[in-house]
């Protein structure tokens, strides 16, 4: 099959969708991979390396686009990509269609066959492609905070550990799920003292042992976390009910009885935020000051560090790549589950519920499709 991976050009997107080692597995398989000019710069690798690994280097989008029967990217498609996607091409990236009509409505224009990284659904339940990115955003979590919580920058000038001598940062967790648990692992790892808050008691069982008694975990409701909050120096909102906004967890009204310089670092604000106060910041201009709380609300973090990125997101879709490579995407979603889960749109029909149900447009059912 011919890969196309074109330079992503959505505003502050620096991740690229493979890397040359995915390049060269891809190869061995016998397929052909093109790479845009200049598109893993911002990942660290160059031209070179794709080349090395068995690439093709094209000049522009335009050409990828043509060239090849699946594109592979990082990003949904924006608008001024939506003309170059063409009838049958295999579009394999994030789309969060759910969100945005007008990708939506695109997409059933161009006939295309789109697969989408966000559904792609395990015999767990897990969404084995959003994973990697809310490791890297929990983790990153934790970093922000404890720089925000530097006096420069805005916040109380407490040093997360502490010192001897010197008590440490509280670190208030709320949501102890992928991101949350990474959080809590930078924050302990700095000697900072922290606590997770769950609504799930099975959850907080698997913490407690995880964390060998060196986390506080509570279930969570809405008493705990006032009476947290307003010991905490840093608090990090992790919560996600699946397909629902984020339920807002700290009142605008309890921002008043926060410490003066607290952080708060909102990694839901994708999902619409889970403080009152909170609303969509990027990394050109992070936060913003309410009532001396620092509100850290970035809704792309990855995208700061694409290099981990960028590993972190290929080294999860590359499986996933190489079989609908190798076997098309019809037999690919016919004998693999999480890849039939993953299709979204087949030549203009919606197959996803979900998606269809947001918009009131038509469902048709996969299995006649494939
Ligand atoms: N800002 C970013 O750049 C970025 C990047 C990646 C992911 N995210 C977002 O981060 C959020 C969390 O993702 P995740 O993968 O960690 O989710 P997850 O499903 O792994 O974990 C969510 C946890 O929240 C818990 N929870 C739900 N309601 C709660 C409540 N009221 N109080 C306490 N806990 C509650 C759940 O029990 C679960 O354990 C999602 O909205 C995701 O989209 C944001």
């Amino acid at each position: 099959m011919k890969i196309g991976v074109p330079k992503e050009i959505k505003n502050n997107e620096f991740r690229v969708a493979i890397t040359p080692n995915g390049v060269k597995e891809i190869v061995s398989h016998g397929h052909k991979v093109f790479i845009e000019e200049n598109a893993g710069l911002n990942s660290s690798f160059n031209d070179e390396d794709y080349i090395s690994a068995g690439a093709d280097i094209l000049e522009n989008n335009l050409s990828i686009y043509n060239e090849s029967e699946l594109i592979l990217k990082v990003k949904e498609p924006i608008e001024e990509e939506y003309s170059l996607i063409k009838e049958n091409q295999i579009v394999f990236t994030y789309f969060h269609f759910a969100s945005h009509k007008p990708l939506l409505d695109a997409m059933i224009k161009s006939n295309s066959v789109c697969i989408a990284y966000e559904t792609v659904e395990d015999n767990n339940g897990s969404l084995p492609l959003l994973v990697p990115m809310s490791e890297v955003a929990g983790r990153m979590a934790t970093q922000e905070g404890a720089k925000y919580l530097e006096k420069p920058m805005g916040g109380r000038g407490i040093l997360l550990g502490g010192v001897s001598g010197v008590e440490p940062a509280n670190v208030l967790i709320i949501g102890g799920g992928i991101s949350g648990t990474e959080a809590a692992r930078m924050a302990v790892g700095l000697q900072a003292n922290v606590t997770i808050l769950d609504t799930s008691q099975n959850r907080l069982n698997e913490l407690n042992d995880l964390f060998e008694g060196k986390v506080t975990c509570k279930l969570s409701n809405k008493e705990i976390i006032e009476k947290e909050a307003i010991n905490s120096d840093l608090i990090i909102g992790a919560v996600l009910i699946a397909g629902a906004k984020a339920p807002k967890l700290i009142s605008k009204k309890l921002l008043k009885s926060l410490k003066n310089g607290c952080v708060m670092v909102d990694i839901a604000i994708d999902q619409g935020g889970c403080f009152e106060t909170s609303s969509p910041t990027t990394h050109q201009n992070p936060i913003f000051i309410i009532d001396n709380v620092v509100h850290y609300c970035v809704a792309n973090m990855p995208g700061a560090v694409p290099y981990t990125s960028t590993y972190a997101l290929t080294n999860k879709t590359l499986p996933y790549l190489i079989e609908i490579a190798n076997k098309g995407w019809k037999k690919a979603s016919k004998e693999n589950k999480e890849i039939k889960t993953g299709v979204n749109v087949i030549n203009g029909k919606v197959v996803n519920e979900n998606v269809s149900k947001a918009f009131g447009v038509e469902y048709h059912n996969i299995n006649s499709l494939i």
